[in-house]
């Protein structure tokens, strides 16, 4: 059985403060949470020091994931973070192909393959975002689409690492809108995504864009869907504690 994760995606939301209070509560609260849910929280990288120091005197039920990385492990690259800077700090999962990245930052399909190997050979969870815009959709192109960006991603990546792989359907439009993507049409999407190459029957796929506690159970009960990766619906401990265990 594949596991189900929910995994929160804060952007640039709170200082590292408000990251320690949010932490505190939020494992108060992840007690009542069945374990069969994976919980992940992806702060701002500014936090994950005190966050990891926060989670290491816990008993690990809360992960902790960053919400992006360089894909060289060293460089000249002002402004970035590497795979080691992120593992040091006990990081698990990573966050790569995010639609704002891509959007705004010129994040390739390249990039984000090689992200992806980085990440893996590096210890990390990469948790791959991929979604097609609206003209997309209109057009009658999202499977095509979303299945080519996740063949991309996944480029030569073996057997011995997929395993460890998370994909994130996250149709560009449904992001921050409050217009979900209907359970059914993602639940087709991400079955192209799963059907896209061998290896990928057991890995998770989240699907991202709106997420909130009241949708979160139909998503979960479709067959492909094995989680969320949530944007909004995680900036509020309780929140996001009712949504994840409305997940399980
Ligand atoms: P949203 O964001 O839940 O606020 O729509 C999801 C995401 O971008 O990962």
């Amino acid at each position: 059985m594949r596991k189900r994760v929910i995994a929160g995606n804060w952007k640039m939301h709170k200082t590292a403060a408000e990251a320690v209070e949010y932490t505190n509560r939020f494992i108060e609260l992840s007690v009542k949470v069945p374990r069969s849910v994976e919980l992940v929280i992806c702060p701002p990288f500014t936090a994950l020091n005190s966050v990891s120091q926060v989670l290491a005197s816990h008993d690990g039920r809360v992960k902790l994931g960053a919400q992006n990385m360089h894909w060289m492990l060293v460089g000249a690259f002002t402004g970035q973070i590497s795979a080691s800077m992120l593992v040091e700090l006990g990081v698990q999962y990573v966050i790569v192909g995010h639609s704002e990245c891509r959007e705004y930052f010129g994040e390739t399909d390249q990039m984000v393959e090689q992200k992806v190997r980085t990440a893996l050979e590096s210890g990390l969870t990469p948790i791959i975002a991929v979604g097609e815009t609206l003209d997309v959709r209109n057009a009658g192109n999202a499977e095509p689409y979303v299945v080519a960006q996740t063949r991309a991603a996944l480029g030569e990546v073996g057997k011995d690492y997929l395993h460890r792989v998370i994909l994130a359907y996250e149709p560009i439009w449904a992001i921050g809108t409050g217009h979900n993507c209907d359970p059914v049409s993602a639940n087709a999407v991400m079955k192209a995504m799963r059907e896209s190459r061998d290896g990928l029957s057991d890995v998770p796929i989240l699907y991202g864009g709106s997420v909130k506690p009241e949708n979160i159970a139909h998503y979960m009960a479709q067959p492909d869907i094995d989680g969320g990766l949530v944007g909004g619906a995680s900036l509020d401990p309780a929140g996001f504690a009712t949504l994840a265990t409305e997940a399980a």
